[in-house]
């Protein structure tokens, strides 16, 4: 008698342990960060506030956060090794170098096999401070330019865009960066934080926990998707030729990027933010189009919701990074450097309690046949 097998493809709808790191309500479109609103968090945290709150499961005191701070300001340098790395990979995508150069970190971290929560916590700070070095000393170095060094006296997303672009950042600019900084901070059991959990449950260390991490992020169904967005808005051209390009995706059986989720079957809550920011900064920079372009894409797909396809933050974040002149080969990358702090704590809940992630396939395939040798094989 055979017992019927139940299977659940792309662990659909399955439950693999308990979190405290974020509560999401895919019904409701609701996200928690350690049991704050993301909205709260959106419009009044900072990122390294928001980063202590997910490491520590609590909001700082004055003192610790700016401890918290001057941990990540002192961390941001890499190795010298890391950036040869960089220049001997430097024609890949950046998504690639990245993942590369975070594996080439683990070959300088004094705590790299030390996976005590303390060690691991110290890891994720330094990676965290380091993941928007590397990617911009790799943006400059593939531009034949000289990498651009961390400055202590701006924050992490000020940092970041002065070493992107060699000049120090407006506020708003700052500002909009570590919103999207904070929205990207971390989301549950997503393909990459559900890879590097795998990871860590065969007790490898966080640096391996965090290439698998960026290597699953990396894909248009995850963190791909803001890049695509984008070049299907350049594409698009003109807001007159949304409609007609939208309608044949769909006719033609495609899928509209930075739209649908695993979870959401309503608006992403993240995607709102980046909508409002998206808009007022085209306005400010006499861009409207590309807020007017997604807008109409937006219009076509409205039928969709009813199915549970919904936008997703990857819709407005693409438009937001273009209007903040920031190469579409670097988006996905800033949705790994705001995940770091995501990838950390769900390694380091993986580790608290940790049980190999090691689930079954049903095999279906031919059965005890016989072996020929391959010379009498036809
Ligand atoms: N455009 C058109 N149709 C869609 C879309 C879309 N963007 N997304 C899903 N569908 C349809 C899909 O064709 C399928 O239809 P049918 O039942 O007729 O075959 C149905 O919805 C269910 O799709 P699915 O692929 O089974 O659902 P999923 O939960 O496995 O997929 C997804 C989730 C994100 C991979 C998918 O919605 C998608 O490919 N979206 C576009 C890529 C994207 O925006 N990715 C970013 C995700 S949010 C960032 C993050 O947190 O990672």
């Amino acid at each position: 008698m055979t017992t019927e097998i139940e299977i659940k493809r792309g662990l659909q709808g399955v439950y693999i342990d308990k979190s405290r790191s974020s509560f999401i309500d895919g019904a409701e479109g609701k996200l928690l960060y350690r049991g704050y609103s993301i909205h709260d968090l959106a419009e009044q945290s900072t990122f390294e506030e928001t980063a202590f709150l997910l490491m520590h499961a609590k909001l700082p005191t004055r003192k610790e956060l700016s401890d918290f701070d001057g941990e990540l300001r002192a961390n941001r340098s890499v190795h010298p090794g890391v950036l040869e790395v960089i220049r001997l990979v430097k024609d890949a995508h950046p998504m690639d170098v990245l993942r590369t150069a975070i594996s080439a970190t683990a070959a300088y971290d004094p705590d790299v096999e030390d996976n005590s929560p303390e060690a691991t916590l110290r890891k994720g700070i330094r990676l965290t401070a380091q993941a928007p070095t590397i990617v911009t000393a790799h943006a400059r170095i593939k531009e034949g330019k000289d990498p651009v060094a961390p400055n202590s006296s701006l924050n992490h997303a000020g940092n970041f865009l002065y070493m992107l672009f060699d000049r120090e950042p407006t506020t708003n600019e700052t500002r909009l960066m570590e919103k999207d900084f904070i929205l990207h901070a971390e989301h549950g059991i997503n393909a990459s934080a559900f890879a590097a959990r795998v990871t860590a449950s065969t007790i490898a260390d966080l640096h391996s926990a965090i290439v698998s991490g960026i290597s699953t992020l990396k894909g248009p169904s995850h963190g791909g998707a803001a890049e695509e967005v984008m070049k299907m808005a350049l594409e698009i051209g003109e807001e007159e030729n949304a409609e007609q390009y939208t309608r044949n995706i769909l006719e033609n059986g495609g899928r509209v990027m930075g739209f649908g989720h695993r979870v959401y079957k309503v608006e992403d809550p993240r995607a709102r933010h980046l909508q409002a920011e998206c808009k007022l900064l085209g306005e400010a920079k006499g861009q409207p189009k590309w807020f007017s372009i997604l807008t109409k894409v937006a219009d076509v797909m409205e039928p969709y919701a009813s199915r549970g396809i919904c936008p997703n933050v990857d819709f407005w974040a693409g438009a937001m990074y273009h209007l903040l002149d920031i190469p579409k080969e670097l988006f996905i990358c800033i949705f790994a450097m705001g995940r770091v702090p995501g990838w950390t704590v769900q390694v380091m809940e993986q580790f608290s309690n940790n049980i190999l992630i090691r689930p079954l396939l049903l095999y279906d395939g031919q059965m005890d046949v016989e072996y020929v040798p391959i010379e009498k094989r036809q």
